[in-house]
C-alpha cells in the first residue's frame, strides 16, 4: 500500500524530510478518554489486547485524535513472555504480575521456545491487519516487542521492581541460565517481530526498558549482545533500539545493524550525536514530565530541544512513555510546536 506520510520511514533512514515526524511512546492507551471508553467496556488490559478489532480502535485513536506521524499496534511486551508459558495478569495500580517464574534450571525446562508464534500470538498480527486496514495508508505503523533483557527481568522478578535484584542476582549466581533464557526469549522475538512485519508493520522498536539498571560489562555480556542478534535477523524495515539508561553503551549500539537509536531525557542529544555521527537516526527526547508545565512552556521546551537538534537525521518523541495523567491538549501541543517548527537543520 502506498503510504500518504512516508516522513518517519524516510527520516530513519537518513533520506530527504521537509519536517521531523513526531509520534508518541506510549501513544496507544493511557492519556486518552477515548482509549478508556474502550477498555471499560471489556473486562480489561488483556481482553484488549487480545481483541484485535478493539485493539486495532485504540491503535487508530492517536492518528484520528492527536495528527501524530505514525501508529503503534496497541500490544504489550508481556505477550511474549506468556507465549513462552509464563502467564501474566496485570494488576491495578500495581503493574504487571507472574504467577510463575525462571530462577532454576528445572523452571527453566518449563519455558517453551519452539512454537508458531503466529498461533500464540496470532491475536496481534490480526490487530496489525485491521489497523493496518482502518489507517489506510495515512501514517506508517510500528511494531514492537520487548529486548530480551528486560523481557529476562519480567520473567525472573515475576513482578515489576525498582532494581530487579532477583533478575541480577542470576546474572551473579548462574550466568549460564540466564544465558540460555536469553538465548530462548531472543529466538522468540526474532520470529514474532519477523511475523509483525508480514502482517503489515513499516518499522519495528525494539524496547530495553530496564538497560540502564547494568553497568557496562553486564550490559554487553546480557543485553548488547543480544540486541544485536535482533537488529541483524530483521532487515525487512527500519529498527529502532531504545535502550533506556544506556549512556555507556551508545558506541556499541550505534555499530549494530539499526537505523534508529532511542535517546531518554537524560542523555545529552549533541553528545549523542557526536558520539553516533550521521550514520543513524536520534529518536527523543523530551522529558516525560514536561508535558505536565503551561501550554507555552510545552511549546518553549519544545522548540528548544529541536534547535539542539544538529542534524536532519531526527525523529521526535519523548525521552520514555507518556505519562497516564498527563492532559491530551499539552500533548496536542508539543506535536503542533513540532509540526510548525521551522528553523530544520
Ligand atoms: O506505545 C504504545 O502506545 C503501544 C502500547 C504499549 C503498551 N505497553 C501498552 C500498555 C507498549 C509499547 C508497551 C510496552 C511496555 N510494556 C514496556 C516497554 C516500554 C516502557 O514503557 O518502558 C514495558 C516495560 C511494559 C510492561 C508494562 N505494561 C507495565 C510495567 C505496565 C503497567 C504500568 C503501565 O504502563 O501502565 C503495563 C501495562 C500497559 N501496557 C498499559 C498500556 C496502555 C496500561 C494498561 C491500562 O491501564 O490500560
Amino acid at each position: 500500500m502506498n503510504l500518504k506520510n512516508d516522513l518517519i520511514l524516510r527520516a530513519a533512514r537518513g533520506e530527504n524530510i521537509e519536517r521531523y515526524p513526531v509520534w508518541l511512546m506510549r501513544q496507544a492507551g493511557r492519556i486518552l478518554p477515548e482509549y478508556r471508553a474502550v477498555r471499560g467496556s471489556l473486562s480489561g488490559f488483556k481482553e484488549l489486547v487480545e481483541t484485535p478489532e478493539r485493539a486495532a480502535e485504540v491503535t487508530v485513536q492517536p492518528v484520528d485524535i492527536l495528527d501524530v506521524d505514525a501508529a503503534i499496534i496497541f500490544s504489550d511486551i508481556l505477550v511474549v513472555p506468556e507465549a513462552m508459558g509464563l502467564e501474566y495478569q496485570l494488576i491495578e495500580k500495581k503493574g504487571p504480575w507472574f504467577e510463575k517464574t525462571v530462577r532454576t534450571e528445572e523452571a527453566l525446562k518449563s519455558i517453551d521456545t519452539d512454537f508458531d508464534v503466529e498461533d500464540r500470538l496470532g491475536y496481534v498480527m490480526e490487530a496489525i491487519r485491521i489497523a493496518s486496514k482502518e489507517i489506510d495508508g495515512r501514517v506508517p505503523l510500528i511494531g514492537f516487542a520487548g529486548a530480551p533483557w528486560t523481557i529476562f527481568c519480567y520473567m525472573t522478578e515475576g513482578q515489576g521492581s525498582k532494581t530487579f535484584s532477583e533478575s541480577r542476582k542470576i546474572l551473579y549466581t548462574n550466568p549460564s541460565l540466564a544465558h540460555e533464557l536469553l538465548n530462548s526469549i531472543t529466538e522468540v522475538t526474532i520470529r514474532y517481530i519477523k511475523a509483525q512485519v508480514k502482517a503489515g508493520a513499516h518499522m519495528v522498536q525494539v524496547f530495553d526498558s530496564w538497560a540502564g539498571i547494568l553497568g557496562k560489562e553486564q550490559y554487553a555480556e546480557f543485553g548488547l549482545k543480544y540486541m544485536e542478534r535482533i537488529a541483524s535477523a530483521i532487515n525487512e524495515v527500519p529498527v529502532t533500539l531504545f535502550a533506556k539508561g544506556a549512556y555507556n553503551s551508545v558506541v556499541e549500539l550505534s555499530k549494530m545493524d539499526c537505523n534508529t537509536i532511542g535517546v531518554d531525557w537524560n542523555m545529552q542529544m549533541d553528545t549523542i550525536r557526536k558520539t553516533v555521527g550521521e550514520t543513524r537516526t536520534l529518536q527523543g527526547n523530551l522529558d516525560p514530565c514536561a508535558l505536565y508545565s503551561s501550554h507555552s512552556e510545552v511549546e518553549r521546551l519544545t522548540n528548544n530541544m529541536l534547535d539542539s537538534f544538529k542534524s536532519k537525521r531526527h525523529i521526535v518523541n519523548l525521552g520514555h512513555g507518556v505519562y497516564p495523567d498527563v492532559d491530551p491538549e499539552k500533548v496536542k501541543t508539543f506535536i503542533k510546536t513540532v509540526k510548525s517548527y521551522e528553523n530544520h537543520y
